[in-house]
């Protein structure tokens, strides 16, 4: 029986490597899509959704989410990810539209129809799946379970001194998510930087993308190698030589597989008020809270034999 996921993602680089990921899964059903505003516009966001599954053949709804965070002032990455949300890459215009619901009733929604069944994946934002818990607060009973791209657990930020971004843009928004979901039947688990700033791409991957992309394969390939080549370009201005950080395919493919890193339970909680630290996920090491836990946190990453495993996959199903 394949997994059925929802995938709530600000396609971004390396959102559309997760989702071109998730395509070439026969393990895998993909429901539908929420386009979160985050590393550019919402509209941006969801015109790649549209167009990038249609490519990938996901025919399934894809709803557009909140303009905007629940508190936080808009901002965008398109330093990283482009103006258009994907580097160099040129996509068709979508020919579909999307679902005519809200991104949060989209949630709610699919999690009624398949009580139980539904997995969520969190690639961007927690914009939506807030709202979704205000209209259905039931939902982390309904989900069989949520996977989480965000937060950095004393680590260092990627936006701010101590946040990552999928939280710094609503930080509001993770911490009910975290809340509500310490609730749930498992506990959401949550690939936080320390995890996913092990997944390095070199020389040798990109070349990889360019490799397929040449070989008149799949359209999908020559956008994920426009994408991915600008993502090196960012990096190496940012000061990280020619590589690049590649977050959520990680937590998407450790979503189906249960490989390529273990877990451990932690309380994890979302500072809103520092001036200095607002939007860093707080990890409770010593239980110093008495708290229970309210993640499983990504942790052991198989960095190599992970990376190894996305390029296959893409190299196979994107033919
Ligand atoms: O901090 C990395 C995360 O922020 C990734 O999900 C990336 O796509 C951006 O959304
Ligand atoms: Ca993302």
């Amino acid at each position: 029986m394949p997994t059925t996921f929802l995938v709530d993602c600000d396609t971004g680089i390396d959102d559309a490597l997760a989702l071109s990921y998730l395509a070439c899964r026969d393990d895998v059903e993909v429901a539908g899509i929420v386009s979160t505003g985050g590393n550019v516009p919402v509209d941006a966001v969801h015109r790649n959704n549209l167009a990038l599954a249609e490519l990938l053949g996901l025919t399934v709804p894809i709803a557009r989410g909140a303009d905007q965070a629940l508190v936080e002032p808009p901002m965008y990455a398109d330093d990283t990810h482009g103006p258009q949300g994907l580097g160099h890459a040129v996509l068709p215009e979508p020919s579909r539209a999307g679902d005519p619901r809200s991104g949060a009733q989209l949630w709610v929604d699919l999690a009624r129809e398949r009580p139980g069944e539904l997995v969520g994946l969190v690639l961007g934002p927690h914009t939506n799946l807030a709202l979704a818990l205000e209209i259905e607060p039931e939902l982390p009973r309904l989900l069989k379970r949520l996977h989480i791209m965000g937060g950095a657990i004393n680590h260092r930020g990627n936006t701010g001194p101590t946040s990552e971004w999928n939280i710094a843009v609503d930080p509001e928004a993770a911490q009910r998510v975290l809340t509500e979901f310490a609730t749930a039947l498992r506990l959401p688990v949550l690939g936080a930087l320390q995890a996913t700033e092990q997944i390095v791409f070199t020389a040798t991957e990109l070349e990889r993308l360019e490799h397929l992309a040449a070989a008149d394969s799949h359209p999908v390939a020559r956008i994920l190698a426009d994408a991915v080549r600008f993502y090196f370009e960012f990096h190496r201005a940012d000061g990280f030589g020619w590589t690049a950080h590649v977050h959520d395919p990680l937590v998407t493919a450790h979503a189906v597989t249960g490989e390529f890193a273990s877990t451990r339970p932690l309380a994890v909680d979302v500072e809103l008020a520092g001036t200095l630290t607002r939007g860093q996920t707080v990890g409770d090491e010593l239980g110093r809270w008495g708290r229970e836990a309210t993640v499983e946190l990504l942790t052991a990453v198989r960095s190599a034999e992970f990376v190894e495993h996305l390029l296959t996959t893409l190299e196979t199903g994107l033919r």
